[in-house]
């Protein structure tokens, strides 16, 4: 049966054609550091400064292991993995995703320390107790079987283990305007709101330590990131797909009527 997420990401040849583009701005890609690669592999509201926000809040070190589920194309594992140390394992269900994200980890010799799978948010094949931490951003608005997937999370979590998540939520405003980043239509998108979202998390014994609304930032950065969006040849359009400014648009209107707002939360695993 065809995955219709999987549908709505999958981007063929997307690492060579990336490599092309870092070329043509004069990047060397034979040693590319993860920075040159912010403004393509931040496939999430905010981009590295959402990344460096959340990672701030869950203070990562050289001793933990973070899964990060619905990692794209590996732009967070490698932040972390490159600023804090730690190792990191990405899942994503889009196989480009994954197959680019082994090679951009590769080229920035980072791959020792990061794998990458194609896996299923809602049927992880880890065991339990597993890891340190447990990293989302933007991906359980892709997510119909909400608890599958939080039931997965709390799982593989380590008791005391942190949950951390930028995610967007449905608002108050009704049905968001379409097409979206995450879905071009609305049979793709799975947003819940806030107040549900809370109980998923705490319905499967994960303690919410900090829960912040973050629209008013995403909506104050909003024109600017859409016109480095519009004019970089080089930036998110090769992971997200040339339409994705007009997408962002619809997010950005569908923010200012109500339709959705954003979070940024991290949770604990119980003991
Ligand atoms: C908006 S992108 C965010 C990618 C990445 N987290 C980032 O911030 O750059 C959403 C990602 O979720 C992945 N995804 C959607 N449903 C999934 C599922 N059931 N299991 C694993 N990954 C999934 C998609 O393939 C896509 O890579």
């Amino acid at each position: 049966m065809t995955n219709i997420i999987v549908e709505h990401y999958e981007k063929p040849n997307m690492g060579e054609a990336i490599l092309a583009a870092l070329k043509m701005k004069g990047i060397d890609v034979t040693r590319l550091k993860p920075e040159n690669l912010y403004a393509l592999d931040q496939f999430h509201t905010r981009g590295i400064v959402g990344t460096k926000e959340q990672a701030n809040l869950v203070k990562p070190n050289e001793t933990m292991h973070i899964l990060d589920i619905g990692c794209g194309v590996g732009g967070s594992a490698r932040y972390l993995a490159w600023n804090y140390g730690c190792r990191v394992t990405g899942i994503d269900i889009t196989k480009s995703f994954i197959e680019t994200a082994k090679l951009l980890t590769k080229k920035c010799s980072l791959d020792h320390v990061i794998d990458f799978e194609e896996g299923d948010a809602t049927d992880l094949r880890f065991d339990n107790d597993k890891f340190d931490v447990i990293w989302c951003q933007n991906v359980s608005m892709n997510i119909e079987k909400k608890d599958l997937f939080y039931k997965e999370i709390s799982r593989t979590l380590k008791p005391d283990g942190r949950f951390a998540s930028s995610e967007y939520a449905l608002g108050h405003g009704g049905s968001p305007y379409y097409p979206l980043p995450w879905a071009r239509r609305r049979q793709e998108s799975f947003l819940i709101s806030q107040e549900d979202m809370r109980l998923y998390t705490e319905g499967n014994g994960l303690e919410i330590i900090e829960w912040v609304d973050k629209s008013k930032q995403v909506l104050a950065i909003a024109p600017r990131a859409l016109k480095n969006l519009e004019d970089d040849e080089a930036g998110l359009k090769l992971v997200a797909g040339e339409d994705i400014a007009s997408r962002m648009s619809n997010s950005t209107k569908s923010m200012i009527d109500g339709h959705i707002e954003n979070i940024m939360m991290v949770a604990k695993k119980q003991r």
